[in-house]
């Protein structure tokens, strides 16, 4: 049987940085306030004419080329977003392949908001493991800012653009692989985080553009309380069914949506500060491209070896969760 191993990881972020100062100009808010209810300093805002698919690209390039395989090698590419290029088709992964060139892939997206990557990464070891699918190319790419409504003070605070991507492949190898992914979903709390305009589902007509203002919606206080208790029953699950100690995992690397919602589940696992990666502060909440822009972070700073053993946790809008025990094994 054949495993998935994560070979290699990558990101971009586009230039601009929106600073809470300068949101504070925008909307009744504070430096202050976002600060200590957020952790959040500054995000980034991709550029007008920027799409989600060229932020994915840009990430997937570095990805590919961090994992030594060719554009032609890969034969499968997801992306998870929900700021996808176009309302319904070509799906945003489609696009990326068309933009790398790539002819021997199966694209397509999906739509798990912050959980996408974990959703991606294991559709991606589902495939991989079944011996459908052998160099698998996932990507989170968001552009929330343009579903993001910055006249309200209670979202548009914390949210960012950016994009993460990686490389998952066959191994025969079982020290490698992927270890386990749970993933789960409540359409009962679907209200908590929605756009609600803008699909069939909405009660403006879907094509008149004007009324429909697809904006991100949050009952942020709710979501927060679900957030923390559903992230810290995820993790302790995963770590129980496969036997593993949370001083065993290196690297917790947790949907950057909320510095206390973090610290909440750090300590509810009793994990120290060195395990939590963070990158809440810089970038904000960038959905299903946090994940991944997270762990390239760690990469680039040179704390991630190979074999390293990384906890991934995520929880989103549907509402969706799923956490991941993933070591680190790029190419030898
Ligand atoms: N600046 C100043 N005051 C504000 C702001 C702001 N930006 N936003 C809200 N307030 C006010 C409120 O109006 C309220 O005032 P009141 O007491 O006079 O009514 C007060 O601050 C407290 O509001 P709460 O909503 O209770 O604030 P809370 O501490 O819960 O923080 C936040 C709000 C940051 C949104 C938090 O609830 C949160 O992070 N929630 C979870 C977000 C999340 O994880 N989302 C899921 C993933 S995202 C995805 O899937 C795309």
């Amino acid at each position: 049987m054949a495993y998935a191993a994560f070979r290699s990881i990558g990101a971009y972020v586009p230039e601009k940085i929106l600073t809470n100062e300068e949101l504070s100009k925008m909307v009744d808010t504070s430096d202050e306030w976002i600060t200590k209810r957020t952790g959040i300093k500054e995000r980034r805002i991709a550029a007008k004419d920027e799409k989600t698919s060229d932020m994915g690209v840009e990430a997937a390039k570095i990805a590919l080329q961090r994992s030594g395989l060719d554009a032609q090698d890969i034969d499968l590419v997801i992306c998870g977003t929900i700021s996808p290029d176009y309302f319904c088709m070509p799906s945003t992964a489609t696009v990326i392949t068309g933009k790398l060139g790539m002819k021997n892939a199966t694209a397509f997206d999906i739509s798990a908001a912050c959980t996408g990557f974990i959703y991606s990464l294991s559709v991606a070891k589902a495939f991989i493991e079944s011996g459908m699918n052998k160099n698998v190319l996932i990507i989170g790419a968001e552009k929330l800012s343009a579903i993001t409504d910055f006249t309200d003070r209670g979202t548009c605070i914390l949210f960012g653009d950016g994009a993460g991507a990686a490389v998952i492949s066959a191994t025969n190898n079982k020290d490698e692989a992927i270890i386990d992914i749970h993933t789960g979903a409540d359409g009962s709390y679907a209200d908590l985080l929605m756009t609600p305009n803008g699909g069939t589902g909405s009660a403006h007509d879907a094509l008149d553009k004007e009324a429909a203002g697809c904006y991100m919606q949050m009952k942020g206080n709710e979501t927060f309380k679900v957030a923390v208790r559903t992230l810290t029953k995820d993790v302790k699950e995963i770590l129980a069914v496969n036997n593993i100690e949370t001083s065993s995992i290196k690297h917790f690397v947790p949907h950057q949506a909320n510095l206390r919602i973090i610290k909440a589940v750090g300590e509810a696992l009793n994990l120290k500060d060195e395990q939590v990666v963070l990158t809440v502060e810089k970038y904000g909440n960038t959905s299903g491209a946090s994940i991944p822009m997270a762990i390239n972070d760690i990469y680039e700073s040179g704390k991630l070896q190979a074999g390293e053993l990384m906890l991934l946790d995520a929880f989103g809008g549907g509402l969706t969760w799923g956490s991941a025990l993933v070591p680190f094994s790029p190419f030898k």
